[in-house]
């Protein structure tokens, strides 16, 4: 009988950047695991990301928000084993103008979704977040799962928060969950707004980039199949209650990876607009991730130039993808597919 031998992973999330490129790996290296995509679909999820494995029927898509509790016991109460969280609102610009939908799904959708897991007997439940929570860096050093946590902007406060009742839940009732703090993620599906697709898909059209404050901020890049590579190893392989540091080792400042997009594109220097800076804007950000490599056998693979000029090559020819999200008709995919919103 076709899915009584499933082992059944709720991930939450699934429809933006690196959920969607998370359920095509798992999908493709877990033959035996059956996909509930759980996603509220807020302007950063977009089911078109999955368009190529609608048709799979180890992927099922279950349309709800991790605050709402009756949302998410329904989507647990069949034999669910797992969870892979990575539902969050995602963009530090948008938690400065206004951080109300970061507390609600950041915090208390976390919370909801854990008080629910708890009484559904989830046996692993991986969350995901971010390096951001450990604040900003000077020019040396890296952080470790041991440094303080500092978040400076209301996106990175609200991630910290959830990693802090994450935490009391493993403590308090013995809840099987693992936390993954992650750098700066870039490669295919990452929403228009940060900065490696805003500025490709400025470029193509010959539009300046806002380039903030001097550029010297430094990031981390990881490639999104290394950081889904290593949530995997967490997921099987993890230690329940640890956090694992997962890092790209590829720091540039944000000037030098305008200078590499532009030389990618074939474009002039002249195109790069500075613009205010960010209010906060954290200057460095360095993982040390020598924990997961020990524990997990886990390594970041992809070379940050290779990947970054496979990423241009993937959003050139996937132009359509980028401006059905410019023209906005993207929030009709759901509509054309379930026939209401
Ligand atoms: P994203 O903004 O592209 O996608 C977020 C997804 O969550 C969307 O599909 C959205 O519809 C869904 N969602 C938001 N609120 C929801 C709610 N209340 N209920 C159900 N679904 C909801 O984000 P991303 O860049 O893919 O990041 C995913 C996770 O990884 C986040 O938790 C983020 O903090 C973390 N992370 C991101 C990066 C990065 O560089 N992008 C780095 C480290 C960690
Ligand atoms: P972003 O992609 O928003 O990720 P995060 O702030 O979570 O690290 O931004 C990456 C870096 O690029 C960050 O230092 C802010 C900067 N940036 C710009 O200079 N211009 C832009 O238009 C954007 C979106 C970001």
């Amino acid at each position: 009988h076709k899915g009584l031998f499933m082992d059944k992973l709720v991930v939450t999330g699934g429809c933006g950047f690196i959920g969607s490129n998370f359920i095509r790996m798992i999908l493709e290296k877990e033959p035996t695991v059956e996909v509930i995509n759980f996603d509220l679909l807020t302007y950063a999820g977009n089911l078109a990301n999955l368009k190529d494995l609608e048709k799979n029927p180890r992927l099922k898509f279950f349309k709800g928000d991790i605050a709402n509790k009756l949302d998410v016991d329904n989507a647990l109460k069949d034999g669910v084993s797992s969870i892979v969280h990575f539902a969050a609102e995602s963009h530090v610009d948008r938690s400065i103008l206004d951080s109300g939908p970061f507390i609600r799904s950041n915090i208390v959708g976390t919370q909801v979704l854990l008080d629910s897991a708890r009484t559904h007997n989830i046996k692993r439940f991986v969350h995901v977040s971010t390096d951001e929570v450990y604040g900003s860096l000077g020019d040396t050093g890296f952080f470790t799962e041991e440094t303080p946590l500092a978040p400076n902007s209301p996106y990175s406060a609200s991630k910290a928060s959830s990693d802090l009742i994450v935490r009391s839940y493993v403590h308090t009732f013995g809840f099987p969950a693992m936390t993954t703090r992650c750098s700066n993620n870039y490669g295919p599906y990452q929403f228009p707004e940060k900065l490696i697709p805003l500025f490709i898909s400025n470029l193509q059209r010959n539009e300046q980039v806002p380039v903030y404050g001097d550029g010297l901020n430094v990031r981390d890049w990881i490639h999104v199949n290394d950081h889904c590579s290593g949530i995997h190893a967490v997921w099987r392989k993890g230690r329940v209650g640890e956090v694992y540091n997962l890092g790209g080792k590829s720091e540039r400042t944000n000037l030098e990876l305008t200078h590499a997009l532009l030389n990618n594109l074939q474009k002039p220097h002249s195109l790069i607009r500075y613009v205010k800076d960010r209010p906060g804007h954290d200057k460095r950000y360095a993982i040390d991730c020598s924990k997961a490599e020990k524990e997990l056998g886990w390594v970041p693979t992809v070379v940050f130039e290779e990947g970054l000029k496979q990423t241009v090559e993937w959003y050139l020819a996937n132009a359509d993808w980028i401006n059905s999200i410019r023209t906005g008709d993207y929030l009709s995919y759901y509509q054309k597919q379930y026939g209401h919103r």
